[in-house]
């Protein structure tokens, strides 16, 4: 969410790319432990809420610090591989995990051609948790998660969606509809796909991000600055506006990998 060049001084904040080692604090006071997307550990129990996860064998597509992956390893007794596009992200994965946890997580970059670095039917599950609105050619991506599923294997997305296309330069992430989300899955061998609407949800994951934000403005003037603290405060209550008006949904997918 946060996009650094809308700032006008960045002291730490690198201009190029909020995704920065930098960034971590403010991430982790934000967003919690580990993490750089909203709603924290009760998030991720809400993604699999009705899913039977435990024990099973996932991969984390986006793991960003690795926070969802040690909770789920943890919390549901699962194996979880991650892959990311920064290598930085994997070093910080790996030197922050749990060591008790550390047998049942591995954290990678993709391959030389940019594909998952994974054996075919590998995995019983892909998950991802806030970032495939980065992803524009998700017909790549989604096929390359097919091949790595093993037959009937689950693709759990938790995603914003929007009511229609739109081609709007102040939305900076890629906006996908229910219909074109729906497409590129069928088209990539998933079925029984379904949608949830967590929009509710997500309205007070919002609010208690801005509660939080205000508690720490101090620290985040004094680390980052003044204009970054009202940037992610406008951001989040423009986020708000949003939701309540029915202009983008917060959103769980759920796909199967046809046999
Ligand atoms: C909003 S963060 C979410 C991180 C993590 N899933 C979480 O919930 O804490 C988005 C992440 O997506 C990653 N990302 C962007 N494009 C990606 C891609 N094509 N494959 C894997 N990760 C990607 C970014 O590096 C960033 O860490």
């Amino acid at each position: 969410m946060i996009k650094s060049k809308d700032i006008k001084r960045p002291q730490t904040l690198s201009d190029a790319d909020p995704y920065c080692p930098e960034n971590v604090s403010l991430f982790e006071i934000i967003y919690g432990k580990n993490l750089i997307s909203l709603g924290g550990f009760p998030a991720i129990d809400n993604m699999f809420s009705d899913l039977n996860i435990r024990g099973l064998k996932a991969l984390d597509l986006g793991f960003g610090l690795g926070g969802a992956a040690f909770y789920l390893v943890e919390n549901y007794l699962m194996t979880v591989f991650g892959v990311e596009v920064y290598p930085w992200m994997v070093r910080y994965a790996h030197n922050h995990m749990p060591q008790n946890l550390a047998r049942s997580l591995e954290f990678n970059v993709y391959n030389d051609k940019g594909e998952l670095p994974y054996k075919a039917e590998s995995f019983d599950l892909v998950y991802s948790k806030g970032v495939l609105n980065h992803v524009a050619d998700k017909y790549t991506l989604f096929h390359q998660v097919n091949a790595v599923l093993k037959p009937a294997g689950l693709f759990v997305i938790a995603d914003w969606i929007f009511p229609q296309a739109i081609t709007d330069n102040s939305v900076p992430l890629v906006c996908e509809t229910k219909e074109s989300y729906e497409q590129v899955l069928k088209n990539t061998g998933f079925s029984e796909i379904e949608f949830r609407d967590d929009s509710k949800i997500f309205l007070g994951y919002a609010k208690a991000l801005l509660k939080n934000l205000t508690e720490h403005r101090e620290f985040i003037e004094q680390t980052y600055n003044k204009e970054l603290f009202s940037l992610i405060r406008v951001q989040h209550e423009e986020l708000i506006e949003k939701i309540n008006n029915k202009q983008k949904y917060a959103t769980r997918i759920v796909a199967k990998k046809i046999n």
